[in-house]
């Protein structure tokens, strides 16, 4: 049972992720009333207040120290500055950093020693309600904090926890960066179809509207990923010639270099934002 209705819920930012994170919120029983958001634009806070009836503020102030639960959404050079405002007016709710790369031990130097904190690592489909998030509870986080931390990411998608901080960095190189893999492999589809004879609004259908229904069918099913492949591989078939091509050229290889790249820059990033 959903305890959003119940909860106080500062934000700290108010850009794309914390939008879709209202929106999601409010449609699964958050009180609007009850969202208080710290936000430097005042263009900003116009949209979201406008949209959502919620409570916004120029910077942080009591108001967010007083909640349930805090979400950090800015980006990750912002969130030393706006740690220390939190510091000055925190209350005794969990913070939830939504920040890429920002490690919980320089979390917890920035807003304050005991400081329960979790890390979360959601990706873009969020924006329709569609993301997942990995998630990291610090040492000291208790049970009941973690499970806000979960509705709370839960209103904009899937949620898996990680135990050891390091493998963030992987949920950051599978499904943070994930969607911009996937959305290059339609790209090359739809490109191909074209050079094939398509034309561009076919091609583009065809490859997205197959990315969405073999995930449908994948999350589905629950099989093995490589039994629903091997289904529709036949010997000396289409889908057979097409994959054999794709074993030549090294593509699983490459697709798990590019996993480690991304795992070792986000690594980079939090030691490099972390540093000061
Ligand atoms: N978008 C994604 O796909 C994604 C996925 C996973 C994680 N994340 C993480 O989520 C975080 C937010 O991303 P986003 O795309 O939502 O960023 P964004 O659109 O740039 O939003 C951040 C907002 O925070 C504001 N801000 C900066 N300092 C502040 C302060 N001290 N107090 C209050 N507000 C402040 C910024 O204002 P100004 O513009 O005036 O600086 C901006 O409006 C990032 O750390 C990102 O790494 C994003």
């Amino acid at each position: 049972m959903s305890r959003l209705a119940e909860l106080k819920i500062g934000i700290v930012g108010g850009g794309n992720m914390a939008a879709a994170l209202i929106g999601g919120l409010i449609e699964r029983g958050a009180r609007a009333s009850a969202i208080e958001l710290a936000e430097p634009d005042e263009g900003a806070r116009a949209r979201l207040v406008g949209r959502y009836a919620i409570h916004a503020h120029p910077a942080v102030n009591a108001a967010l120290g007083h909640c349930d639960a805090v979400i950090l959404a800015v980006k990750p050079q912002h969130v030393h500055g706006a740690s220390g405002e939190l510091r000055v007016h925190r209350g005794s709710g969990v913070v939830v950093s939504i920040a890429a790369g920002i490690r919980s031990v320089d979390l917890a130097r920035w807003l304050a020693p005991g400081v329960p904190i979790v890390r979360a690592m959601p990706n873009t489909p969020a924006l329709i309600g569609q993301g997942i998030s990995g998630l990291f509870a610090a040492p000291g986080v208790t049970p009941d904090e973690r499970a806000i931390a979960a509705e709370l990411l839960g209103a904009v998608g899937t949620t898996v926890w990680v135990d050891d901080e390091a493998l963030l960095d992987v949920v950051t190189a599978v499904s943070g960066s994930g969607p911009a893999y996937f959305f290059y492999f339609m790209e090359a589809l739809e490109d191909a179809a074209v050079r094939l004879g398509m034309a561009r609004d076919a091609a583009r259908l065809l490859a997205v509207q197959t990315c969405a229904g073999a995930a449908g069918l994948a999350l589905q099913s629950g099989e093995p990923l490589a039994s629903l492949r091997e289904r529709v591989t036949s010997k000396g078939g289409t889908t057979f010639a097409g994959l054999e091509h794709l074993r030549l050229h090294q593509v699983a290889p490459a697709i798990s270099g590019a996993v480690t790249a991304a795992t070792d820059r986000a690594r980079e990033l939090g030691v490099e934002f972390g540093r000061d």
